[in-house]
């Protein structure tokens, strides 16, 4: 199975001063396999936006000269001398790998609140020249269920500010998947939506995945985890403790149920 990403020997420690205890730390190799959603669940504090964030390079492990990280197939290293991250194999920089492949939706969407959503678009995505008009904008925002005209205005063109929390995950959503990346990492995508449009959102992440694409989904919705997920990572306190392989999907509402109370437990007894 083609692996997208490959870790081990990873540690992260945020502020030595405060805590010697890291939020993260991997000592056996860890794999996302291309085409699947992979959920990360765990409670509060555990690691699982650190580890997002490890993966897409945003935050450096402490020992950055040992740890290993495999793209696509590809191993990274890490340049001192401009604090960057490369291919070691042709010295391609990673921002541009990332800039192109990799799709995120934050735990707290940081776009700029001035901003209109169509400018979000180029924003997040490094793109110029776009108008409120564009096509593909258009049906990114239809396909997240935004409606394009809201009280006969365009949505595309409206204020980021003026958005509710549900609809600015969402257009954090149309933004991610309208680049046609080949990783999506989401941190708690549906977490300001209700159960419906969660549901929606969910749905299309899945369907998106099933055309090809690779989604690492952290998620603390226990049941939304056991019907979306393909492959269930459960961490405490930094590191993953168990792993679910949930691709042949409970059928009976009992499987369901206990699969959740599975998970249940692990969390409660780390407590
Ligand atoms: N920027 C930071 N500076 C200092 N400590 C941090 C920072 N970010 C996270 N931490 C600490 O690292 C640990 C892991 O945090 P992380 O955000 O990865 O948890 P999480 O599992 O995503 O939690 P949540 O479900 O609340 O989002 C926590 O103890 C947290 O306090
Ligand atoms: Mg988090």
């Amino acid at each position: 199975m083609e692996n997208m990403f490959v870790l081990n020997n990873i540690r992260k420690t945020y502020d030595a001063k405060i805590t010697s205890r890291p939020a993260l730390v991997i000592e056996e190799e860890f794999s996302i396999p291309k085409g699947k959603v992979v959920a990360i669940a765990g409670y509060s504090g555990s690691g699982k936006s650190t580890l997002l964030n490890v993966l897409g390079m945003l935050d450096h492990p402490d020992n950055i000269q040992d740890c290993r990280m495999e793209i696509m197939g590809k191993e990274l290293s890490f340049t001192k001398r401009n604090k960057r991250w490369k291919f070691s194999q042709n010295g391609m920089d990673f921002m541009q790998f990332r800039r192109e492949h990799l799709g995120f939706i934050f735990q707290n969407t940081f776009l700029p609140r001035s901003l209109r959503v169509y400018q979000a678009f180029m924003f997040s995505n490094g793109i110029k020249g776009l108008s409120p008009e564009n096509e593909n904008i258009k049906k990114a925002l239809r396909e997240v269920g935004l409606s394009y005209e809201v009280k006969n205005k365009n949505l595309a063109n409206a204020r980021v500010n003026a958005l509710s929390g549900g609809q600015l995950q969402r257009v954090a959503i149309a933004v991610a998947m309208s680049k046609n990346p080949d990783i999506i990492l989401a941190d708690e995508p549906t977490s300001s939506l209700d159960f419906t449009s969660g549901k929606e959102v969910l749905t299309l992440l899945h369907d998106w995945v099933r055309q090809g694409g690779t989604l690492v989904w952290v998620s603390h919705n226990l049941y939304q985890v056991e019907q979306y997920a393909d492959i269930i990572h459960v961490m405490i306190d930094g590191r993953i403790q168990k792993t679910i392989d949930n691709e042949q999907k409970a059928t009976t509402e009992n499987e369901k149920f206990k699969l959740v109370e599975t998970l249940e437990d692990l969390l409660k007894n780390a407590e």
